[in-house]
């Protein structure tokens, strides 16, 4: 589904080149949810964006569902955006204007889906958020509007989802009720990648895979196990 061949990442900074990736290979199947861990500045935005055709590699190649994916082509890209990959963010990007109900249908509404706002109410309600559907954000807690977010991502039908830190603006409970929402995304068809520095949240992951300075330097179950919700600490 998603593969990595010897991917880097360099940015020009004047006369100093920083390297965000070095070399990273990767390969993650259809149906994998897989957390990347790592700490501040250890390239996973980089990795996410690279994947998700935000960004594009300095040199390495990236494959999703076999294709190679090109930022050449604005038609492309949009088509890929539209039909392949849904990105969740730390601040969750919902408009404050609009209603949760209106933030999901927004996007069924641009890739012209019939019964939008009843589709919309589907995936608000398995999202847990069936009573909350005419609120807008501002009258939302913080792992409501990602639960919204989430709902939004989930609305295209894309195979592919990345969340980059998407537990960094919450308290640590609400923030492992949202990736263990965002764990039973996968399978189903579903690949869910989760970005997060926080090592105790990854481990109801079945995969970490660990990045320090670009490089992974662990692919692999949590290196204390696997921890059901109930007995991750805080
Ligand atoms: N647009 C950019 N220009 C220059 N340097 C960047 C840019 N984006 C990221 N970097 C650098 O690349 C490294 C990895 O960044 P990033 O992928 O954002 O890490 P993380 O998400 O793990 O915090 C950092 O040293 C960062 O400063
Ligand atoms: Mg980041």
């Amino acid at each position: 589904m998603i593969r990595l061949e010897h991917v880097a990442k360099r940015y020009k900074m004047g006369e100093v080149v920083v390297t965000a990736l070095d070399d990273v290979s990767l390969e993650v199947d259809k149906g994998e949810f897989l957390v990347v861990l790592g700490p501040s500045g250890s390239g996973k935005t980089t990795l996410l964006n690279i994947i998700g055709a935000l960004d594009e590699p300095t040199s390495g190649e990236v494959h999703i569902n076999g294709g190679t994916v090109s930022l050449n082509s604005t038609g492309d890209r949009f088509r890929f955006r539209r039909e392949t990959v849904s990105f969740i963010f730390q601040t969750f990007n919902l408009f404050p204007s609009l209603t949760a109900l209106e933030n999901v249908q927004f996007v069924l509404d641009m890739a012209n889906t019939s019964d939008s706002a009843e589709r919309a109410r589907d995936v608000l309600a398995s999202v847990g958020l069936g009573e909350r559907v005419n609120h807008f954000p501002h009258e939302l807690s913080g792992g409501e509007q990602q639960r919204v977010a989430i709902a939004r991502a989930l609305a295209t039908g894309n195979p592919i989802l990345l969340a980059d830190e998407p537990t960094g603006e919450l308290d640590f409970k609400t923030g492992i009720q949202i990736l263990d929402l965002l764990a039973h995304q996968a399978g189903d068809g579903k690949t869910v990648l989760v970005v997060t520095h926080n090592r105790e949240i990854s481990r109801i992951a079945d995969r970490v895979v660990e990045l320090s300075s670009g490089h992974i330097i662990s692919d692999g179950p949590p290196r204390t196990g696997k921890a059901a919700i109930a007995d991750l600490q805080w």
